[in-house]
């Protein structure tokens, strides 16, 4: 059944403005009409397919409006020698950079103690929000909303990162016993013990990740952050049971647990504004002996909490995905969806035929790619055409090269040009 253009605006008016109130369902129960009313709203181009036009719909994000359900994962590329960004990375960003939809910048340490891998770029020195600057300016031109990945390692880190040369922060001092870490210097080394933060110790992180979020936005011009929380990193160290173990405020209920996070992001929030605030969780996680027993539980008071500062976005980690690898499993990020009241990402093992029913059915506002964008600059568009996809490339992922599985994948009218002059030799 189609729905005529001025119902089909009415009925995604009166259920966005639900939504925002919090009154409206998050699984819309009558999906065809959803679609159709979707499709009638795309922002289409005159070749695009017809099936894909939920893709191209628009949706808030804070204090944005984004033409589009897709946005681009934070990657870390390891391609900013001295932990500067690089000035290919300006080519890189601009590649990908779609009008209309989200770019998540890789994740960009706050401070040297947040660093873990080689040639990571941050954005605590004056050098490198200068190095930001030309990357934003080209990205922004594009139209595309551009949002910095703000990220402390925690304990998945080494002495060799640390401005001491110490160990390396952690809510306890708990070794991670499988894996290894690379530093500038070599490796692979063990993980060493980290230390047990004091007190002072996290008013300190929780300052740095405001005066990166300000340097982010206010210095280098992004549109907003995402606050790394996911991929049992710094702040999933602190929400998880298997790596929280402290007696103090920050340790032991999940009220406790959740404390150290909601003071950070309420303090980005004061710097740069709730609707410049993204956050992102992957309750899922396990590796890096980071998990939790009741991930639910924990991740649902969270939102509950996070509900009352009406952030831009959550994003969430699909269970399927364990950092860069696929499991299968049972969970589902459903009750996450339900009990949040503002715009839901979700991300991990999306390919456009799952991206487009993820819409459909309301499972996520908006549908985050990873390696498919990595290695396809021009993704959406090969979604409109319903275009094959390049393969990306793990052996390049993390390599320092500045062109060679950073710049070089094929555009797919590169593509089309060499097979057309293939076809003739
Ligand atoms: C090369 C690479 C680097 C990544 N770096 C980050 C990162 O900096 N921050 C983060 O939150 N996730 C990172 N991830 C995880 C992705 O954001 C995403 O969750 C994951 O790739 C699953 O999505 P996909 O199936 O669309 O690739 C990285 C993944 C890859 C492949």
């Amino acid at each position: 059944m189609m729905t005529s253009y001025p119902s089909a605006i009415k009925k995604v008016q009166v259920l966005l403005l639900e939504r925002l109130a919090g009154i409206a369902p998050k699984m819309a129960p009558d999906t065809t009409s959803t679609a159709d009313a979707l499709a009638t709203l795309a922002v289409s181009t005159p070749d695009m397919k017809e099936d894909v036009k939920p893709l191209f719909t628009p949706t808030r994000l804070g204090d944005y409006t984004l033409e589009n359900r897709m946005a681009m994962a934070p990657l870390t590329r390891c391609r900013g020698l001295n932990m500067v960004p690089s000035k290919a990375a300006i080519t890189y960003y601009t590649q990908r950079a779609y009008p209309g939809s989200l770019l998540i910048s890789e994740g960009t340490p706050i401070s040297q103690a947040g660093q873990g891998y080689p040639h990571v770029p941050g954005v605590y020195t004056d050098e490198q929000i200068e190095a930001w600057k030309p990357i934003v300016r080209a990205v922004k031109e594009k139209g595309t909303i551009f949002f910095m990945q703000i990220w402390h390692c925690g304990r998945v880190s080494h002495s060799d990162y640390q401005p001491d040369g110490g160990a390396p922060l952690a809510p306890s001092a708990l070794r991670i016993t499988k894996g290894d870490v690379y530093t500038p210097k070599g490796g692979p080394y063990p993980f060493p013990e980290p230390r047990e933060m004091t007190k002072a110790d996290i008013a300190e992180v929780i300052e740095q990740f405001a005066q990166g979020a300000e340097n982010a936005v206010k210095k280098a011009g992004f549109d907003g952050v995402e606050i790394h929380g996911a991929n049992t990193y710094l702040l999933d160290e602190f929400l998880k049971d298997e790596t929280n173990h402290r007696t103090d405020e920050y340790g032991g209920p999940i009220e406790n647990r959740c404390r150290f996070v909601l003071e950070l992001v309420k303090a980005v929030v004061d710097r740069v504004g709730a609707g410049k605030t993204g956050i992102r969780f992957s309750p899922f996680t396990t590796y890096y002996d980071c998990s939790d027993s009741h991930p639910y539980g924990l991740f649902c008071y969270l939102l509950e909490e996070l509900n009352k500062l009406n952030l831009a976005y959550v994003h969430f980690v699909e269970p399927r995905i364990q950092g860069i690898s696929e499991a299968k499993t049972a969970d589902s990020l459903a009750p996450f969806r339900a009990v949040w009241k503002g715009t839901f990402l979700a991300a991990g093992g999306f390919d456009r035929e799952k991206a487009i029913k993820a819409i459909e059915t309301e499972h996520a506002d908006v549908i985050v790619f990873g390696r498919h964008w990595l290695a396809n600059p021009d993704l959406p568009r090969r979604f409109q055409l319903d275009a094959p996809l390049n393969k990306y490339d793990r052996d390049t992922f993390y390599t320092h090269d500045p062109v060679k599985g950073y710049t070089d994948y094929p555009f797919l009218e590169d593509v089309e040009k060499s097979e057309s002059t293939k076809a003739q030799d």
